[in-house]
Order: C-alpha cells, then sequence, then structure tokens
C-alpha cells in the first residue's frame, strides 16, 4: 500500500517513508476519531477503572473525550470546551462539553454548552473556537453536521452575558449554518473553524479541507461577522498531505515570551499555521509570514509543510488549539492525547482520552521552531519537600533509583554533562531518511552506546520488568554532533497487545559548546510528557504498566553509553491532586 502511495504522491522518499511509518502506526495502535462503533458508542461505563487515570491531568469523571479542546480566558475565567461522548467510552454522541477554572489546573464541571438538536448539527457537533467579538462578546464557530452528512459551520452564542459562567450557550436558527460548503468544496472534510482574527476592515476565519490529496485551508471573511464569503485562494494548502483537521492560526512576537493576540499584525510579527494530518495523527506546524494584502500565508524556506516538518510533540499529541490568554499575555498551547490501548479496553476502563497540561509556546530567538513549556501554574501541585541530587556521576551501565518520590505521580527537571563529545557514535548515514523514530527503536535504551544513551527511566517497576526511557543520544555527523531524544515505550508494560512505539525527535542544539543537556518530564499513571532542552523538542508517550502502578511507580537515572555523564542537577516533585471536573452546581461559585 506505501508502495502505491509512493508512485502516485508527489512526495520525496523521506516524506513517503515517514508516511509509511505513520500510517503503519495509525493502523497498528493509534486510534482515529470518527470510526463509529455501534455496539459501543452508547454503552455507558458501568465502572471506571482508576490503574491508570491521571492525577493532575484534565479528563472528566467518565467515557470518551477528544480535540480540539476549545479554550478561551473571559471576565476573570478559563473556559474549556471540549469532544465529549456523555454515553460511552468511544467516540460518539459527541456534545461541546464545558469546563471552568480560575487557574487552568483546578476545573470545575457545567452543563455541556453544545448538543446536536437542530437540522443543522443534528448529526454532529464537532470541533471549532472561539472569538471574543468587540463589546466583550464571545462566540463559538463550530462545525455541525447535517441531516445530509454534511460538514457546515454553525454558531453559538451565550444566552446571558451576565452569568459569569456562561453556562447556557444559543446556536440561533437565523444566520445558521454562517458557511454552506458549496459544490467545489468536498462537503465530507470540511470543518474545524479556527478563532477569528480581524484584519483590513473584515473578520477572517479558516476551515479545513481537502482536496484529492491536497491539505486546504479555505479562507472566509466578513464584515459584520454573519456574513461570510470564501476568498478566491485558499490560506494555504500543501500537495500529498491529506485532511487538514484543526488548523490554527497565530501571530508570535519575533523576540520575547509575551504572546499576541490573535488580530494582531506588525512589520516583525511572524506567523504560525498549524494542522492536525488526519493521515498521520500529528501536529505540525510551520513559521512563516501572513501577507494581509494577498490574503496568504507562506511558510518562510526551510519550514517545511507536512511530514518532513516540526511537530509540537513526537508522541501521542493531536487535534490541539492555541489561544491568547489575555489575563498573562501569553500563548498557550492545549493538546489531546488518545489511549493507545484500543477500544475493547477503554471499554474496561469506562474513560478514553486526556488532555495535556497547558503549554506557554513562543518564538525560539533562531525564529525556526517555536519552543514549550508548562505553564507556570502547574507548580502549584508541586510538593513543598522535592528530592534533589547534585553534582551525580552516571558511569557506563549504571541505573540508579531516585528514592523519597512517587514515581507515579511527578513532575522532574535535571540537567545532565559531559566531559567530552569524542565518543559519540557516528550517525549512520541510512538513517538520514528514516523518521527519529526508527533509529530510536533500532538504538533503544539498552542498546549501549558512546555519548548515551542517557536519561530516565520512568514509570518503571522495582526489578525493571517494565519501564519508559526518556533519553538522549549524542552522534557525530560531520564536524556536528546530531542530539536524539526518545520516549520509548517498547518496554513500558508486560501487557499484551498494545500500541508501544518510540517516539523520538532531534534536539536543534549545539552540545559541543554547553556539554550539557537539560529535561523535563511530567510523569502522571499513564502519561509521560517530556520537554527536552526548554522546550524545544516536546514528546509525549502513553503508558499501561501492569507492575509499576500508584505507589509501585519508580523513577531511575540511567547511563548506557561509555562516556561518564553527571547528574549536575536534579529536582523532583510528587504532584498533588488538583480539582478535576467536581460539578458546579446552579448558584454555587467556583472554587
Ligand atoms: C479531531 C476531530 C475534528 C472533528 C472532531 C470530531 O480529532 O476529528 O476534525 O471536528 O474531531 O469529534
Amino acid at each position: 500500500m506505501c508502495g502505491e502511495k509512493l508512485r502516485s504522491s508527489t512526495a520525496t522518499s523521506l516524506h513517503v517513508a515517514a508516511f509509511c511509518v505513520v500510517v503503519a502506526a495509525t493502523i497498528i495502535g493509534v486510534q482515529g476519531s470518527h470510526k463509529v462503533y455501534p455496539e459501543l458508542q452508547s454503552l455507558p461505563a458501568e465502572k471506571v477503572d482508576e490503574t491508570h487515570r491521571t492525577g493532575y491531568h484534565f479528563q472528566p469523571p467518565k467515557h470518551w473525550i477528544n480535540g480540539i479542546f476549545c479554550p478561551m480566558y473571559f471576565n476573570g475565567l478559563y473556559h474549556l470546551f471540549y469532544q465529549y461522548n456523555p454515553k460511552g467510552s468511544v467516540w460518539g454522541n459527541i456534545v461541546w462539553a464545558h469546563s471552568v477554572s480560575k487557574d487552568l489546573i483546578n476545573w470545575q464541571a457545567l452543563e455541556p454548552a453544545i448538543e446536536a438538536t437542530k437540522p443543522f448539527d443534528i448529526k454532529g457537533c464537532w470541533s471549532g473556537s472561539a472569538t471574543i467579538l468587540p463589546g466583550n462578546k464571545p462566540v463559538i464557530l463550530y462545525t455541525g453536521v447535517d441531516k445530509h452528512n454534511r460538514q457546515v459551520q454553525d454558531y453559538a452564542v451565550p444566552t446571558n452575558l451576565s452569568d459569569p459562567y456562561l453556562r447556557s450557550w444559543v446556536k440561533p436558527s437565523k444566520g445558521n449554518p454562517f458557511i454552506d460548503p458549496d459544490r467545489s468544496v468536498n462537503a465530507s472534510a470540511f470543518r474545524d473553524p479556527t478563532t477569528a482574527w480581524f484584519v483590513n476592515g473584515e473578520w477572517h476565519t479558516v476551515v479545513g479541507s481537502k482536496r484529492d490529496m491536497v491539505g486546504v485551508a479555505y479562507l472566509y471573511t466578513s464584515k459584520d461577522f454573519k456574513k461570510w464569503v470564501r476568498a478566491k485562494e485558499p490560506l494555504h494548502s500543501a500537495r500529498g498531505t491529506g485532511m487538514w483537521e484543526c488548523p490554527d492560526f497565530y501571530p508570535v512576537s519575533p523576540t520575547g515570551r509575551r504572546g499576541l493576540d490573535t488580530s494582531a499584525l506588525g512589520k516583525e510579527v511572524k506567523h504560525v499555521f498549524k494542522v492536525s494530518l488526519d493521515l498521520t495523527r500529528f501536529d505540525y506546524y510551520t513559521i512563516g509570514v501572513y501577507d494581509k494584502e494577498k490574503e496568504k500565508y507562506v511558510p518562510d524556506l526551510g519550514s517545511v509543510d507536512s511530514w518532513a516538518g516540526l511537530r509540537y510533540d513526537y508522541g501521542n499529541f493531536y487535534a490541539s488549539k492555541s489561544f491568547f490568554d489575555y489575563k498573562k499575555h501569553r500563548r498557550v498551547l492545549w493538546g489531546w492525547a488518545n489511549e493507545s490501548d484500543g477500544e475493547a479496553r477503554d471499554k474496561d476502563k469506562g474513560w478514553a482520552g486526556i488532555q495535556l497540561i497547558p503549554r506557554k509556546v513562543w518564538l525560539d530567538p533562531s525564529g525556526k521552531q517555536l519552543l514549550q513549556w508548562p505553564i507556570k501554574e502547574l507548580e502549584m501541585l508541586r510538593s513543598p519537600d522535592p528530592r534533589k541530587l547534585n553534582s551525580k556521576v552516571l558511569k557506563h551501565g549504571r541505573h540508579v533509583e531516585v528514592d523519597g518520590i512517587t514515581g507515579a505521580q511527578a513532575d522532574v527537571e535535571v540537567t545532565f554533562s559531559f566531559r567530552s563529545l569524542d565518543r559519540a557514535e557516528p550517525f549512520d548515514p541510512k538513517w538520514a531518511d528514516l523518521p527519529a523514530q526508527d533509529v530510536c527503536h533500532q538504538k533503544g535504551s539498552t542498546v549501549p552506546g558512546g555519548l548515551g544513551p542517557f536519561g530516565l527511566l520512568t514509570v518503571a517497576s522495582e526489578k525493571l520488568e517494565e519501564f519508559t526511557p526518556v533519553m538522549f543520544r549524542v552522534f557525530k555527523k560531520g564536524g556536528k554532533h546530531v542530539v536524539l531524544f526518545c520516549s520509548d515505550a517498547t518496554s513500558s508494560s508486560l501487557a499484551k497487545g498494545l500500541y508501544k512505539p518510540s517516539f523520538a525527535g532531534y534536539v536543534d542544539v549545539d552540545v559541543s559548546k554547553t556539554k550539557k543537556i537539560s529535561l523535563r518530564s511530567l510523569i502522571d499513571h499513564s502519561v509521560v510528557e517530556s520537554f527536552a532542552e526548554g522546550g524545544k523538542t516536546v514528546i509525549t508517550s502513553r503508558v499501561y504498566p501492569t507492575l509499576a502502578t500508584g505507589t509501585k511507580a519508580r523513577l531511575f537515572l540511567f547511563n548506557n553509553g561509555t562516556e561518564e555523564i553527571e547528574v549536575d542537577k536534579l529536582t523532583a516533585w510528587n504532584m498533588g491532586k488538583p480539582v478535576m471536573n467536581v460539578p458546579l452546581n446552579k448558584g454555587a461559585s467556583i472554587n
């Protein structure tokens, strides 16, 4: 099948190789979100299995969730709307569930904001976004599936703007759908309108789509936010990439970490364009320039669309959405992590899907990539008495337990250093055409190396029957060095039938100057979110240990390279449990 794609596609061999790998991955384990399971979709959970539920990640008490998670800051509160199946633990019966928070960490649940009730959304209320209109008026744009199974774009507004929680939303019959796909558009692949931005006296939004294998971001404009007209040309498109789900388009400041409002423009301002590729189930972004006269987005030279390009996260992270946080003047990114354990297990667990920790995003000083870091508020969950290690030497073949903390629910920051790069292994030229994930799989944590592999063994059982290494390996390539960063689920569980990928990405860092590399891992029972070198490369793994559960999960440091590694500094915190989606009763106030 991948051979056929090779002949029919315009992609380069590298693209195709990567494509084949990710498609294979999709087939063996990553769950698609629109597959209907008639016998499971309306089967309420009889019980909820807590074993792999997360302690501090966003989850409802039971059943299926998926992205986009539509975030919004309004009048002192954060709102999160998400795709939710109230009747079962697989995708189906989707409503827009609604939660509110003061700090993005503690959440309380409200009634669903949008349900499938009108002719223009009777077969589904799918993803979308929120925009705050002048006069401080929020509006949700979302995709409705009508009775002919056409994807149309709808809007909803709060019924009572003076209700601080915006509990109730209405989808006016007048003006809905506000975008009907005309004949030139593929109405079964036309969804997920973006947060609107205002430029040239008009509102703009983009809807994700495809024409054959061309991924397309259709651009629509409106003077009054009521009547929308399709622009002659899409904002952006790319051949051979298939359906573009959940597009996101936003400005980033060329310097500093402050975020920008979605409508912000300026001479030096750059733009980020992100798509969730349905074919691969990863989120890819480019950095480029928004030409407001031509109404076009043009990626910078070297910033490549699709699977040869940059990912927010090289692991289980999809259907993400960013928003501008007016309270803290930052851009915050949210991603969804689905399960890697299959529908039958989801039914037994009684739940599926988690929301990852919100990340602040900003442009790297190089201008070539974004940096991501867990929002500061997460630190409120850190225990007051962290475990600390300094100047600890890791000799070849050693692993050392970080005791005194629970390895199931922790936040770990560590800096590794080394004296020399002489022992770095040569980078095999064959790997240049392989996804980093394949290189990681070949050179796992137990394959000895020169400079690395070293790092953490997370969610590990006492005797290491189960462990998920989050690790670095440094290679020599020409006169330079290449840093491979892996989060490898291969040995994460003794259970059979799981998808256990060796997720990996490269880190754009010149270690020959610093001879150091840093890592932060957020470990939470069945998820490990890891940030290399201050958020240059990020990887999320889902894991389902059988032995390393709850208080039995451990954390180790390890080095399997011949070059000695020093742990300059490690700080590991046990993480507390926030208020997680406790219902906020009518008349009550949020905590
Ligand atoms: C993303 C997505 C969106 C769609 C929604 C349906 O996972 O497929 O494209 O609107 O989920 O739930």
